[in-house]
């Protein structure tokens, strides 16, 4: 009997171990919102080199994958409005992960493009 008593504590204090370390990661996960006061982000300066370098080759003059050409601003405009370009460079569920077969954009890259968005896509 104290055997079992016992044991069951111990099963209890594991579990309990158990929950708190997946708590600790639930809030490292946590992002800080993302501050674009300072950001002054403009297409023909900031934009437009990352879609040159990583995304024309397949949304261009050659291909128009997933209907867009981004050498036109009004389709990025248009993938921005709709969410989907943020949900395909930050890899978010539910988009397809771009650039297609290649590893994502840097952090600071993705923020770049983000503040361009909430700042109204200055050209
Ligand atoms: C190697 C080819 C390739 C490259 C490079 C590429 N894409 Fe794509 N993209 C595709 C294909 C194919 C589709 C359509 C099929 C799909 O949605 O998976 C697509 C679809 C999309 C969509 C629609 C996704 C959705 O889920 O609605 C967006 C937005 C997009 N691409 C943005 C980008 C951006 C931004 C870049 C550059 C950072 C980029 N792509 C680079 C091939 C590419």
């Amino acid at each position: 009997m104290k055997k079992t008593i016992l044991s069951g504590f111990v099963l209890l204090l594991i579990f309990a171990t158990c929950k708190t370390a997946r708590q600790s990661e639930k809030t490292a996960v946590t992002q800080p919102a993302l501050d674009c006061s300072t950001m002054d982000v403009t297409y023909s300066f900031d934009i437009k080199p990352v879609f040159e370098t990583f995304c024309f080759e397949c949304h261009g003059e050659k291909e128009a994958e997933g209907g867009y050409n981004f050498m036109m601003i009004s389709e990025i405009k248009r993938a921005a409005k709709s969410g989907a370009l943020l949900g395909s460079i930050k890899w978010k569920r539910g988009f397809s992960r771009m650039p297609e077969k290649a590893p994502q954009l840097d952090a600071q890259t993705i923020n770049k493009i983000e503040c361009w968005i909430k700042n109204g896509m200055k050209e």
